[in-house]
């Protein structure tokens, strides 16, 4: 189900020129205990997230009270006009004395070594699409899951166990049981149908559908470009087996206690100001897959060294960065 950067470019070639591949770097903007979609105004929400994006991410980003494309003042992510905000949940690592230690985002090892962590985002068209409308947002996925049944709703939220930088083979629902050389990839990928009325719903999903057949179903007729995010985890620091559990299982768990990796999942709010983002799509814009240059002029850009600038201050008061007896938010 998943392209690899390198059988994307082989998929444009044969879509022939009606596509647009924007892949593009976002440094990280924060790591926070917020949800502005899914517990809006919670202070902290349940659990801990990396966000990347437009620095008017909060707590609350209630679309008919914020604009978010004209009140941040600067984007993490290379495209200056895009403001949207993206995020997953954090990873850390369970030590055999039972305590956690965060585990770090770094630039992908395509190109944008340079960021400052964050995720590589990519909007994906073939033929036309419709831009996404001011105010909407979606998550994917279900921090509830346990299951490889379940995960398997959700073809394309996966795993990639890094043997270097630079691999894209080996996908997988869980969490990879050995040693990730040079770390683990997470992949999220959205649904690309919408319903063409609403800009969220009540589960922040249904207004969304996968395509069925390669069409959008009549109930969610309108093409809507593929927003996907790949973040690499550093978890080289805890390459040491006897760091691992006695009875070798798999030592990471995600900031909401998923030992499982099955309930992956990704966040996003539209924020891209006025038509920047239509206008790239209809120009079918491409990104050099494996390095930092995007063939994009109708796009404002600025260097990955810039949006490292674009940070906000966390605003849940509490240690990230030591070894913590329990997950933030969650119950011991
Ligand atoms: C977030 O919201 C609070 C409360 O409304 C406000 O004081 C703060 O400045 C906001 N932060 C950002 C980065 O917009
Ligand atoms: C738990 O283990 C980690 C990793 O080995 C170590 O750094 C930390 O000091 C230990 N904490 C306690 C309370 O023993």
């Amino acid at each position: 189900m998943y392209w690899g950067p390198l059988l994307l470019v082989a998929s444009a070639v044969m879509r022939g020129a009606g596509a647009a591949q924007l892949r593009f770097s976002c440094a990280q903007l924060v790591v926070d205990r917020l949800d502005p979609i899914v517990n809006p105004g919670e202070l902290p929400s349940p659990h801990l997230h990396q966000i990347v994006g437009g620095n008017a991410f909060n707590a609350s980003m209630d679309h008919n009270a914020h604009d978010i494309s004209t009140e941040s003042t600067c984007s993490s992510c290379v495209f200056t006009e895009d403001r949207s905000n993206y995020w997953t949940a954090v990873l850390f690592f369970r030590a055999r004395n039972g305590t956690y230690k965060r585990v770090e985002t770094v630039g992908n090892g395509l190109g944008y070594q340079k960021s400052n962590g964050g995720q590589t985002v990519y909007y994906l068209s073939s033929g036309k699409v419709t831009a996404f409308k001011p105010g909407f947002r979606m998550t994917v996925g279900n921090p509830a899951y346990r299951t490889k049944a379940d995960a398997q709703k959700n073809p394309a939220l996966q795993f990639t166990c890094l043997q270097s930088s630079t691999t894209r083979t080996g996908y997988r629902f869980d969490f990879p049981t050995e040693l990730c050389k040079a770390g683990i990839m997470v992949t999220v990928r959205f649904p690309t149908c919408w319903d063409g009325q609403n800009v969220d719903s009540p589960d922040h999903q249904s207004h969304v559908a996968y395509p069925v057949n390669r069409n959008c179903p009549s109930t969610h007729p309108v093409k809507i470009p593929e927003v996907f995010y790949e973040t690499y985890w550093d978890t080289r620091p805890f390459n040491d087996k006897a760091l691992w559990p006695a009875d070798g299982s798999q030592p990471f768990v995600w900031s909401f206690a998923d030992s499982t990796g099955y309930g992956n999942h990704g966040d996003y709010v539209f924020g891209w100001q006025g038509d920047a983002l239509q206008r790239a799509l209809d120009a079918n814009c491409q990104s050099d897959l494996l390095s930092d240059k995007v063939n994009c002029p109708t796009l404002k850009q600025q260097t990955i060294p810039e949006s490292n600038k674009c940070t906000v201050k966390r605003r849940v008061k509490e240690d990230l960065d030591g070894w913590l007896k329990v997950l933030p938010g969650v119950m011991a």
